[in-house]
């Protein structure tokens, strides 16, 4: 069976009581947004949102592209995702927290509301944080980092989350771009049945000179750190004489909720700032549309919290609607590759969301481990970060689906704060590894990057949005112009600068939406952003590097590696061009040292020289070429020196 060729209809039994049955309700819902742009998301603001004092204004375009959503009004995300479920849904579970050894926690809305105002009360009274300030939150997958964000919103700090993969040197960088005062992290956690670190993470990246005045440390493990006295404190100690009443701030639409670090395609990464009222609009009427929430589901989102997925789809969305999510500190694979279906089994969960890299790891390690397991109660089955490929498609849509779920391949990003084009699972026909629409409200458009013109149908193009949504990134955390050029520089729509996402899309015969994968230098690693840049700078602090260049290369199951070719200060030692397995973990240690174990490169090659142009350009295309080992067909005639082509094919062709 070829499945990409194939359509998939909704489950008709799942239809029925979908929120969004059919295509023609979605058409509909398209065409009230289009007919009515501010009263569509005016309505659902008015409906979906608990407000302090509700706004005056839809959406000011005033100063594009920095747009305002529902000026006027005030609210506090703590209480949209906590205590407006307080009357009727206390005593409902509002996380479910799996150990990575098994232990479980459930967490009522009752207990998560006295858990955060503590927590509230603790960053106010012993950290100092006040409204406006930033916070860094480093921390594994426990419930105390979903408490420390909520304690955050709650007195209105902006919390910056950096994934605990990253090293001390980007956690530095992130610290001193936010200029953050305080640092919440844990000593540690569990992962694959052993203790792992990172609070002496955080000490090295606080030596020397930084913002930072205090940390609060959780102890989930309680392995021996250091604590430097005056500035490290306990959470676990402190955590009880706070009192669990702690008012909340009240923020306007527009007042910061958080930054996100990401990779771009220049420079260092950039701190993503999401607002308060449209962010979390968006977080909730995804959850609803997309994953379809009933009231007595269970919903499993296996991202980090140090993603964007993590905050949107396992902290705020779910709880925005009042629904139980599953926070998992271990890894998929642990302690053998039926795990996620051994806990879909066990809380019995309803939507489970993931990367397609775990899908292929799951599918690789674990073919026939669905079928061991009672997972019947799954209903939606969900991806994000990356294209999926049809085998791996195929595997999860009918082991683990079992012919019967929806699947959604959600698109999205950091930016966008929440889903922009993905299947309805009651309504959308699905074609399999495609993004398939743009939701309701978003008008997502591939778009000719020259003329700016909307492409035909069969032909590919840029993927934009041409109007100002709610939960879009409203600013680069210090860098107005930075955020300009980044999202609106690319691409005019009727002369008009409209938000380009940097990915490229395919539009099909029959209108469906495939993403193609990006159009810029970002690397997508397992799902994890990497801008070349970055790793290039990285690669560059080896004193033995002269020039370096890098790349992605398809890669079986991260979706993309990285690869670097290297020219070495002695470039003329013709020895140095053999594969110098010192040389390479060396590089890697660097990379290690200044990002972290995620931007490692597979390939590392040593070449005499790189390609460029007469104006100095790096020929990255080609690049990408020879690491694809493709024949090269473009002209190089043009080149500075043509020779290196062939020099560097027939070192990678080895
Ligand atoms: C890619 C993750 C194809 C895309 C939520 C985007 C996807 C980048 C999909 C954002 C998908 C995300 N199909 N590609 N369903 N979802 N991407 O910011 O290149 O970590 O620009 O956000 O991931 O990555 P980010």
């Amino acid at each position: 069976m070829n499945v990409t060729k194939q359509i998939f209809q909704p489950n008709p039994e799942f239809q029925k009581t979908a929120r969004i049955k059919s295509m023609d309700e979605y058409y509909a819902l398209c065409k009230k947004a289009e007919d009515n742009y501010e009263g569509f998301w005016g309505d659902y603001a008015k409906e979906k949102i608990t407000w302090k004092k509700p706004f005056t204004n839809v959406l000011d375009e005033s100063n594009a592209p920095f747009y305002s959503w529902f000026d006027g009004g005030t609210l506090n995300v703590s209480e949209q995702c906590i205590d407006r479920h307080l009357e009727d849904k206390k005593n409902k579970v509002a996380i479910i927290f799996e150990g990575d050894k098994g232990d479980n926690q459930m967490i009522t809305y009752l207990q998560l509301h006295h858990n955060v105002n503590k927590f509230a009360n603790l960053l106010k009274n012993k950290f100092g944080v006040k409204k406006g300030d930033r916070v860094v939150i480093y921390m594994p997958m426990i419930p105390e980092a979903a408490y420390a964000m909520l304690a955050c919103a709650r007195i209105g700090a902006i919390h910056s989350i950096v994934f605990g993969g990253f090293s001390a040197e980007a956690l530095k960088d992130r610290i001193k771009d936010a200029d953050a005062k305080v640092v919440i992290t844990a000593d540690g956690a569990y992962r694959k049945g052993k203790a792992y670190m990172l609070k002496p993470v955080v000490d090295e990246a606080l030596k020397g000179d930084t913002p930072v005045e205090k940390v609060c440390v959780v102890q989930r493990n309680y392995e021996d750190v250091t604590w430097v006295a005056g500035r490290d404190y306990s959470y676990n100690e402190m955590i009880d004489n706070e009192s669990s009443v702690c008012e909340a701030e009240e923020m306007d639409s527009e007042d910061p909720l958080f930054l996100l670090y990401t990779s771009g395609s220049t420079g260092s990464p950039k701190g993503v700032q999401h607002n308060t009222a449209g962010y979390i609009l968006w977080a909730q009427m995804t959850m609803e549309w997309v994953f379809d929430v009933k009231d007595n589901d269970t919903f499993w989102c296996t991202a980090d919290v140090g993603w964007i997925t993590g905050h949107t789809y396992i902290v705020y969305g779910p709880l925005a609607m009042g629904a139980t999510t599953l926070m998992f500190e271990g890894v998929p694979t642990y302690p053998d590759a039926g795990r996620c279906w051994k806990m879909v089994e066990k809380h019995k969960i309803n939507q489970f969301y993931t990367a397609p890299t775990a899908i292929r790891v799951l599918h690789k390690m674990g073919e026939n481990e669905p079928s061991k397991y009672d997972i019947s109660s799954l209903k939606v089955l969900g991806t994000v970060g990356e294209p999926i490929d049809p085998p791996a498609w195929k595997w999860y849509y009918e082991e683990v689906g079992n012919s019967k779920c929806a699947i959604v391949d959600t698109y999205w990003q950091t930016e966008t704060g929440g889903h922009i084009v993905s299947p309805l699972p009651g309504a959308t026909p699905i074609k399999p590894a495609c993004a398939t629409f743009p939701l309701p409200g978003i008008i997502g458009e591939i778009l000719d990057p020259e003329t700016g013109i909307k492409v035909a149908k069969g032909e590919s193009g840029y993927m934009c949005i041409t109007k100002p949504w709610p939960s879009m990134i409203r600013a680069v955390w210090g860098d107005p112009e930075r955020f300009k050029k980044s999202y609106f520089g690319d691409v005019k729509k009727d002369g008009k600068p409209v938000y380009f996402t940097g990915d490229g899309a395919n539009y099909d015969e029959d209108g469906y939406i495939t993403i193609t994968g990006r159009t810029d230098d970002v690397i997508n690693v397992s799902g994890h952003r990497m801008g070349t840049a970055e790793v290039e700078a990285a690669l560059k602090k080896d004193p033995n590097v002269a020039e370096v260049a890098v790349c992605g290369r398809p890669h079986e199951i991260k979706g993309e590696s990285i690869f670097a070719y290297v020219v070495l200060k002695n470039a003329l030692d013709e020895t140095r061009f053999e594969d110098d397995v010192a040389m390479v973990k060396e590089l890697n240690n660097i990379i290690k040292k200044e990002i972290g174990n995620i931007a490692l490169c597979d390939d590392i090659i040593f070449v005499p020289g790189l390609p460029k142009t007469r104006s100095g350009k790096i020929m990255r295309r080609l690049l990408r070429s020879i690491a694809k080992k493709e024949e090269i067909t473009q002209d190089i005639s043009t080149l500075e020196d043509p020779a290196v082509v062939k020099q560097i094919e027939a070192i990678v062709k080895g």
